[in-house]
């Protein structure tokens, strides 16, 4: 052995010994009110990111971009609902590679703020909690009720264990974690239920790690959300002053380290809704003076991203609100992962008071026009029944709703005849407002008009007995915050033609999805229907590159669409404020036609064509107000 090489290993033994020796650790200073990271004072700022609302090719391009901008640390939801489609059927591949996103996070060097729920809001579908919970329709979700905590333990075995070996002091890159979310703002505040929380968190995480909760400011928000032994943390908005919102902190948590875990850096849009912005000048003060408190920030959030498919959620005020596709939320970094002025101005903030790495952000990604692109191929939904309803329909007398029947998302049809001859116009309703949460009807294949919960319970129709009348119901996403997230889906309550209550139905579940990817484009007779719901298909090439762009619709009314049989989201057009679907140039294909089918469920454009975009329409007006409709 040369005497280099000798030299060589005695250095590389020593540097292991050293890496073995020097134990990694995260604790809470009460002392100093602070955290302590290795034995010496620490400040996170950071920022949230959702894997589960970006395409994973572009993970990394993300995640790189927060840490240019200064960030120490990334903030980050586990959506139960995503990754356990189905009881005891686990999905952590592809789109759901949790663990694959926490090693990008790892590589770039930035810590780990988890917060693994089980219920994570994030307007996300019933803010994670998976709706097949309502089988058992009595449930009573986020409180100790046996059925609730034996579908959470079985859930938590599987998740917990995957985040053990990256906890920070295991050598890991995840420096806390967060227990449920904002429970105080939840109707039950049942204390049993945190106390089994924390007292699995702890089987499976160990002692040492750090375990927190988050919640509003009000009295009754902390009172029922914190819970001894777990780190109280709050949230706000830079609207609130942040001194008094701390004294808030400061009466469940005396003393340790000061957290906001989501300041505002944006705010979500509500179909139907202005678009929501938060100014640059306001969100940098606020950032500003927390960090001259010394306090500790998450940014919520810090790229938003895209509700794709059908998992955006809804929040209930009154009635009920439907979140839109886009979650853009005005953040530092846009829906496409493109840097603001707002992250520039953070950066900037964020440069006072810790070390920013230099170098320039990445730029913006270009964006291209791809054009018009006619959809010449028509299809009535109702002619392709049997395609979209593989399995055979389920006979009720009465209306059964989606979790009845174990369908998660998207639409159902409800089909029955008229019991007699309505020579003058009736009403079709549904008792108790319960439709959940459009129904799209149909007489005969012939379109009548569209229910909608909370705002249209009537369409008159005229008919003769023996005619076939479909309800097409749309799921809009279970409510994600607030006292009752027990939403269940489809007809609720029986459905009324004037006093008479209808009965004897056939309901489809659907699986549009699998025929659109699978089976597209389906073989019937043309059809030459403009209205009710009917699929349009229709292809497009790409001039040899595939960047991000951006789908408008105009003419329609309300939908949903596929790019090569992606699920992109839905559109309404007609309701707003969003105009334009993000579509991720990574779902392009250069080499061969692209496909693209939307699903139009009211009024088509006489010659049906999607226009692409190279930049997003996120707050057009509408001449729809809620006021108008109650
Ligand atoms: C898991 O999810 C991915 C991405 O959403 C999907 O493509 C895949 O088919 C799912 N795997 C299973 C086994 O369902
Ligand atoms: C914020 O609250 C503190 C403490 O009550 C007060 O001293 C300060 O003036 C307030 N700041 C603003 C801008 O109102
Ligand atoms: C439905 O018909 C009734 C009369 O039968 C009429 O009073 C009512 O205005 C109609 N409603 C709509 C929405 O057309
Ligand atoms: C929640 O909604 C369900 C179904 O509508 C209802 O049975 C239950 O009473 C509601 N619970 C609360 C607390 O409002
Ligand atoms: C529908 O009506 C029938 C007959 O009156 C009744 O037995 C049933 O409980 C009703 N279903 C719902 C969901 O209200
Ligand atoms: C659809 O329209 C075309 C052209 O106007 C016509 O030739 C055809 O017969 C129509 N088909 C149906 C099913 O009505
Ligand atoms: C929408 O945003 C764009 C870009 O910020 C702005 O120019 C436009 O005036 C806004 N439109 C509306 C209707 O607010």
């Amino acid at each position: 052995m040369g005497l280099w090489l000798y030299i060589l290993m005695v250095a590389l033994g020593g540097l292991q010994f050293q890496a073995t020796a020097a134990v990694s650790s995260f604790s809470i200073d009460y002392e100093n009110n602070c955290f302590l990271k290795d034995g010496v004072q620490f400040r996170y700022i950071s920022g949230s990111i959702h894997y589960f609302r970006i395409p994973p090719a572009y993970w990394k391009d993300r995640l790189l971009k927060m840490y240019m901008s200064g960030l120490n640390a990334v903030q980050i939801y586990v959506p139960w609902n995503y990754h356990e489609p189905l009881p005891g059927i686990y999905n952590f591949s592809e789109d759901r590679d949790l663990e694959g996103f926490l090693d990008l996070v790892a590589q770039l060097g930035l810590l780990v703020i988890l917060r693994p729920g089980p219920y994570i809001c994030a307007e996300w579908d019933m803010g994670g909690l998976p709706s097949w919970l309502l089988a058992e329709p009595d449930i009573i979700l986020r409180t100790s009720d046996p059925g609730f905590l034996q579908a959470v333990n079985k859930w938590l075995n599987v998740l917990l264990p995957k985040i053990k070996p990256r906890l920070y002091h295991n050598g890991g890159n995840i420096i806390s974690i967060q227990v449920e979310n904002e429970y105080g703002s939840y109707y039950a505040c049942d204390y049993d239920y945190m106390r089994h929380l924390l007292a699995v968190f702890r089987l499976y995480l160990g002692k040492e790690v750090v375990l927190f909760t988050t919640d509003g400011l009000k009295e009754s928000e902390l009172r029922c959300g914190t819970l001894q032994d777990l780190y109280a943390t709050v949230d706000f908005g830079p609207e609130i002053n942040e001194t008094r919102a701390f004294e808030q902190q400061r009466l469940v948590e005396p003393r340790g380290p000061l957290v906001n875990s989501e300041y505002y850096t944006g705010w979500l849009d509500y179909w139907g809704e202005p678009h929501s912005t938060k100014s640059t000048a306001v969100v940098t003060q606020g950032l500003q003076k927390m960090l001259e408190l010394g306090a500790n920030v998450n940014m919520y959030m810090f790229q938003g991203g895209t509700n794709f498919g059908y998992w955006s959620g809804a929040d209930y005020k009154d009635n009920y609100f439907p979140i839109v596709t886009s979650y853009d939320y005005d953040a530092p970094l846009s829906e496409a992962g493109d840097p603001t002025e707002k992250l520039y101005a953070i950066r900037t903030i964020i440069g006072k008071f810790q070390v920013v790495p230099a170098g320039p952000i990445p730029p913006p990604t270009p964006k291209f026009s791809y054009g018009y692109v006619s959809l010449p191929q028509r299809v009535a939904f109702l002619d392709i029944l049997s395609l979209l309803s593989p399995s055979l329909p389920f006979h009720s007398s009465f209306p059964l709703t989606f979790e009845a029947l174990k369908q998660t998302h998207g639409f159902m049809l409800y089909r029955t005849v008229l019991p007699d001859d309505i020579l003058q116009p009736v009403s079709l309703s549904v008792l108790e407002n319960g439709v959940h949460d459009l129904a799209y009807v149909l007489l005969n294949g012939e379109y009548k008009g569209t229910l909608e919960r909370d705002r249209v319970n009537g369409v008159n129709i005229t008919g003769q007995l023996g005619d076939s009348l479909d309800l097409l119901v749309e799921n809009m996403g279970h409510i994600n915050f607030g006292a009752n997230n027990s939403d269940f889906k489809g007809l609720i309550y029986n459905v009324t033609l004037g006093s008479t209550i209808l009965s004897d139905w056939l309901i489809y579940p659907l699986d549009i999805d699998s025929a659109v990817a699978h089976e597209w484009p389906p073989y019937v007779p043309p059809s030459n229907k403009t209205t009710g719901p009917t699929f349009y298909t229709g292809v497009f090439k790409t001039p040899g590159i595939n960047q991000d762009t951006y789908v408008k619709f105009p003419g329609w009314s309300k939908g949903q669409i596929w790019i090569n049989g992606f699920n992109l989201g839905r559109f309404w057009p007609v309701r707003g404020p969003q105009k334009t679907l993000f579509v991720p140039g990574v779902l392009l294909s250069t080499s061969v036609l692209n496909t693209v089918v939307v699903l139009e469920l009211q009024n088509a454009p006489s010659n049906p064509k999607v226009l692409f975009l190279d930049r997003p329409l996120l707050n057009g007006t509408s001449t729809f107000t809620h006021k108008d409709m109650k």
